[in-house]
């Protein structure tokens, strides 16, 4: 049986969590093939809510193993302490359920003190990140002075760690201005985490090939998005992995011929978190009210920071962008229940730059910046959809507004998620 690829179209928090959890109920292996704790994937069952940001969400369900790939990067401390709170609430989380690559590196505290010096350093020109040391991470990775998960395993864990803490406060220091960190005692703690992640570091690659090789299902769950690809994404304000499908190869160590469904999955307006351009982003009440007050589980505010996220109507010429980039067999619309009672509806079906129409990204320097929407307008509806669980519960505006994503898309849609909880879901004929 081949991998489903879930991915984000957009720039993250589109609901990936959510889908994963639905359909790791058909899958035996659930993994993560990039990113860190920057993500955070939110799964609801009844009144259980789960955020998760390192563990697949496919953990909640029960017949599932979760494995984090090589191309993540893992910070043990938040590791341990999502691991001790799944299981505190009943979830198996031993190492028989969960492994961790020997590839997949180490986040250290001269990664995060780094994060934060770079960010205040490039003042106005900060990226916005997460500040979970994820750039850092990855530029040690490149750089190939990283620590990593199979380190663990090895006799002078110890002395990685303080000779890598040790390097970075040269940088800190003298570039930035910082105190040193106490590296020694960074090394000191990091053993204290191997100790307890030892069992769980595996040959992740072998696992996902031994479970193909019998028939089982592998479903990889992305992190962040397509527009925060290092190399697709809107450069500079991205992140520093590979979060589209192409990630799944190296991040998981599989070859392209395993995959045979890369399931996009996008938000029915847009979001942003973080600086870069956004062209559909709306700064007024419309603006407003997608993102929500606050008070609802799903309002448009950061799992893993709490910022107010940027809101704006559905832009489809960066989800033709994402179609094309990801290679995606279909998509998933969640948040249809959001856009009830707007009206009229707004979506971007082109762009004009430089005097052109574009109804594909348009190549330039400034392209994004530079690009106005051009929208097409849509009647809304006022019915609460969230009951819906078949097409015909829905009104034909909200039927309207799908077959216009997936006649722009050119793929299909799967399903439409109508709220969070897992049954919230309309299943859309074929
Ligand atoms: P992820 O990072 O892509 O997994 O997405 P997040 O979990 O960061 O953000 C998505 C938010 O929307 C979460 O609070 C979900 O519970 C919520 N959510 C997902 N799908 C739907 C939906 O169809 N309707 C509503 N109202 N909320 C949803
Ligand atoms: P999930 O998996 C939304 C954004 C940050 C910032 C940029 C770089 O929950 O969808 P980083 O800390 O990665 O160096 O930050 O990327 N970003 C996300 N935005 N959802 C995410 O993850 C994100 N992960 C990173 O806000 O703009
Ligand atoms: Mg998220």
């Amino acid at each position: 049986m081949p991998i489903t690829i879930i991915v984000g179209a957009q720039w993250g928090d589109e609901g990936k969590g959510r889908v994963t959890d639905l359909l790791a109920a058909e899958a035996d292996i659930v993994a993560r093939y990039s990113g860190g704790d920057n993500a955070g994937h939110t799964v609801t069952v009844g009144s259980e809510i789960f955020k998760l940001h390192l563990v697949p969400s496919g953990i909640v369900q029960p017949g599932t193993v979760g494995v984090m790939g090589a191309g993540m990067v893992i910070n043990p401390k938040k590791l341990l302490a999502e691991i001790d709170g799944l299981a505190e609430r009943g979830l198996d989380v031993s190492p028989d359920r969960l492994k961790l690559s020997a590839a997949a590196h180490l986040i250290l505290p001269s990664h995060l003190a780094l994060d934060g010096a770079s960010e205040e350093a490039l003042g106005a020109g900060a990226i916005g990140t997460t500040r979970r040391g994820i750039g850092p991470a990855y530029t040690d990775r490149a750089a190939r002075a990283g620590v990593r998960g199979g380190d663990m395993l090895a006799d002078d864990f110890a002395q990685r760690v303080y000779q890598a803490v040790e390097a970075k406060n040269r940088v800190l220091v003298e570039i930035y201005g910082r105190e040193p960190l106490d590296a020694e005692g960074i090394a000191d703690e990091y053993e204290g985490y191997a100790r307890r992640l030892r069992p769980y570091v595996a040959d992740v690659s072998r696992e996902v090939h031994q479970v193909l090789r019998a028939g089982g299902r592998v479903l990889a769950e992305g992190a962040q998005g397509t527009l925060l690809d290092v190399s697709h994404g809107t450069y500079p304000f991205v992140t520093s992995s590979s979060p589209i499908a192409g990630g799944v190869l190296t991040g998981l160590g599989v070859g392209p011929k395993e995959v045979d469904r890369v399931i996009g999955v996008t938000k029915a307006f847009q979001t942003r978190v973080g600086e870069g351009p956004m062209p559909t982003e709306l700064t007024g009440s419309v603006g407003q009210a997608l993102r929500g007050t606050g008070a609802n589980l799903w309002d448009e505010y950061g799992t893993t920071t709490g910022r107010p996220r940027r809101c704006g109507w559905l832009d489809l010429v960066l989800l033709r962008y994402a179609v094309r980039i990801n290679g995606l067999t279909d998509l998933v619309i969640t948040k249809l229940d959001v856009l009830t009672g707007l009206d009229p509806l707004r979506v971007c079906v082109a762009y004009r730059y430089q005097g052109q129409e574009w109804d594909d990204l348009p190549f330039g320097p400034n392209a994004l910046a530079e690009s106005e929407p051009v929208y097409a307008e849509l009647a809304g509806w006022t019915k609460d959809i969230t009951g819906a669980r078949e097409e015909a519960d829905l009104p034909p505006a909200a039927r309207g507004y799908l077959d216009l994503i997936e006649e722009r898309a050119g793929v299909p849609i799967f399903f439409a998620s109508v709220g969070p909880e897992r049954e919230q879901a309309v299943h859309l004929a074929p």
